[in-house]
């Protein structure tokens, strides 16, 4: 078993959610959202966020893998299960676990744009902006981190850890 150091506690993650939450719902006062989750990662945020939008919300799935290996994105993206429903003239806000390299959400988001979607925001629950490879504007961040691999709420090292109900970092993992 690897050692995981708290980086971030349950409570002050789940307060954060709270008020991003709540800040989507007065951004998008008298409109519906469409949340864009992204699979496996962005499912325990997506979860939670929802929980805390006060305003009409639906919610679909897409599952993208970078070719690379478990801790470094390669780049290149490729999409292992697309949305199930139309994106035409929705409000819609992605939502990821983590931007590091960027790669992921600049591809996504000029993929879905294609879509006809009215508009289009990123919602992370952490961002490591000194990784950032490709620029992309987040519009609702929880936490910027400093450079460490970190794992729970919904990210993982080896598939391992995602249940975590706090951030975590693996101690010795580059
Ligand atoms: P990007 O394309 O480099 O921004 O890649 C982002 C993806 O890499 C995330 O959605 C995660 O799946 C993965 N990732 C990046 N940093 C970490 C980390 O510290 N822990 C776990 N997964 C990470
Ligand atoms: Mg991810």
């Amino acid at each position: 078993m690897e050692k995981i150091r708290v980086l971030i506690p349950e409570e002050e993650v789940d307060k954060k959610i709270g008020e991003i939450g709540a800040q989507i719902s007065r951004d998008y006062a008298g409109k519906e959202v469409h949340l864009i989750c992204v699979l496996k990662g962005g499912v325990f945020f997506t979860c939670e966020l929802a929980k805390r939008i006060t305003i009409p919300v639906s919610l679909d799935f897409m599952s993208v893998s970078s070719y690379g290996d478990d801790t470094k994105s390669s780049g290149v993206v490729r999409i292992v299960k697309d949305l199930d429903e139309s994106l035409k003239d929705k409000e819609l806000i992605i939502v990821e676990d983590i931007v590091d390299s960027g790669r992921t959400l600049a591809y996504l988001v000029e993929m879905l744009k294609d879509r006809g979607p009215k508009s289009i925001r990123i919602c992370t629950l952490l961002d490591k902006p000194s990784r950032r490879v490709k620029a992309v504007k987040v519009d609702y961040t929880c936490f910027c981190i400093p450079d460490e691999f970190v794992v729970g709420y919904g990210l993982d090292y080896a598939q391992k850890y995602r249940n975590l109900p706090y951030i975590g970092v693996v101690e010795g993992v580059e």
